[in-house]
């Protein structure tokens, strides 16, 4: 655990409420997520982390059970029409320092089935949890942001969350969360709940304990432009940088750039497509989301082998790794040694990714829902801070089979 001489300065490492009640701590979350010291007193919009990644569903009643029953999440809280909410169902679910909001419409009147109509299950809201509301909309206001939400109170018996939105890219905001004078299980208005569903006794704890990053989609010649919006409105600095060659296939191409909170704790790495022989994945997902929107979130795990033993036993679909992958010489002369054999991957068609500081260990699930949009990483990092560079041509090379069986090759 954390302990305090650090505390006085600005270079501050501090567990959010939701990584301590969930057991983590700060040696964990360096390696789980690559947590990093930094100076907050020198950015102008510090954020301490995510707050909750909030979708809006076709069926948030199946979706909350599925996530509890499939990955293992917890249910915390609720908001539906036996609350007072008559406008829809809110499933509040967590696992580690996680939290999924999953919104469905109850009247047909109702801004989630708007949104799940133009684009499908997907997220609406990357929440940050932040210091001081006013003083980041002060700042991206500044800076030309689109306020959606003006800074405000909300209260009930727990307490005061201060809350403001911002847009971000196509229909996806971020509620900023100042919740140091709250003590409720999510927000006001929802009620604390728990789940029914009863786990096998050697169920594992959780499958995966926190967020690593959340991927966006944006249109071609887009990138920068978010690029420079995270950089100037939200104080994020940029990562690596993947341009080019290095995730080209011989049909599709993307770019990709990552920026990153100062803490690291947030990562957005942002897509665009690349012109290719044929269309890219970053095009069809553009074209059955409707627009930009989050393309996959990155869960991370401290076991990825009994994680996808795990997810694989309760029908989740994963992309295949080409066996050529394995095989291929060049692998065991980029990746090293890594604390399981090449074997072990295979069987489970993880990919191993290897950079100056580490490695990873990764792996896609298939589309979650009925548009080929919004997909799972599993991540497990060594060290590295990357996302997988050297996979991306392997994996987009997976991808182009399953897009081909689609016919949207
Ligand atoms: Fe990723």
């Amino acid at each position: 655990m954390y302990s305090g001489d650090r505390t006085e300065s600005t270079m501050t490492l501090h567990l959010t409420d939701a990584e301590r009640l969930a057991e983590l701590d700060l040696d964990q979350l360096e390696q789980l997520i690559g947590l990093v010291e930094y100076d907050s007193a020198t950015d102008p919009f510090p954020v301490t982390g995510w707050d909750a990644v909030v979708w809006a569903v076709g069926n948030a009643t199946q979706a909350a059970q599925f996530y509890q029953a499939v990955y293992g999440m917890e249910l915390v809280a609720y908001s539906g029409p036996e609350t007072g909410n008559r406008d829809h169902h809110a499933y509040v679910l967590e696992s580690g320092a996680v939290r999924f909001v999953i919104k469905g419409a109850v009247d047909p009147a109702s801004a989630i089935a708007d949104h799940q109509r133009a684009h499908g299950d997907g997220v609406t809201d990357i929440a940050l949890e932040v210091p001081d509301v006013d003083a980041c909309i002060e700042h991206a206001r500044r800076q030309g942001a689109r306020i959606l939400s003006e800074p405000h109170d909300e209260s009930d018996e727990h307490g005061t969350v201060r809350m403001a939105a911002i847009a971000a890219y196509g229909d996806t905001r971020h509620t900023l969360v100042e919740r140091r004078r709250y003590s409720g299980p999510y927000l006001p208005g929802y009620v604390a709940r728990s789940g029914s569903l009863v786990r096998s006794a050697d169920a594992p704890k959780r499958v995966f304990q926190a967020l690593d990053h959340v991927v966006g989609n944006v249109e071609l010649g887009r990138m920068d432009d978010w690029v420079e919006f995270y950089n100037r409105v939200m104080g994020f600095t940029n990562l690596a940088e993947f341009i080019g060659d290095d995730i080209a296939t011989e049909y599709s191409a993307l770019m990709s750039k990552v920026v990153a909170s100062g803490n690291h704790r947030v990562k957005f790495p942002l897509n665009e497509p690349a012109p290719g022989k044929k269309k890219s994945q970053i095009d069809e997902y553009l074209e059955f989301y409707q627009g930009p929107g989050a393309q996959h979130l990155a869960l991370a795990t401290n076991d990825i082998l009994a994680a996808v033993d795990q997810l694989r036993a309760a029908g989740v679909e994963f992309l295949d790794a080409p066996d050529s992958y394995y095989t291929d010489p060049e692998l065991r002369e980029r990746i090293g040694a890594v604390r399981v054999s090449i074997e072990e991957l295979q069987s489970r068609g993880i990919l191993v990714d290897r950079d100056e500081d580490g490695y990873l260990l990764q792996i896609f699930t298939k589309p979650i829902g009925d548009r080929p949009t919004v997909f799972f990483e599993l991540i497990e990092r060594h060290g590295s801070l990357g996302f997988g560079k050297g996979n991306f041509r392997a994996l987009f090379e997976a991808i182009e089979r399953e897009q081909a069986t689609r016919g949207n090759l």
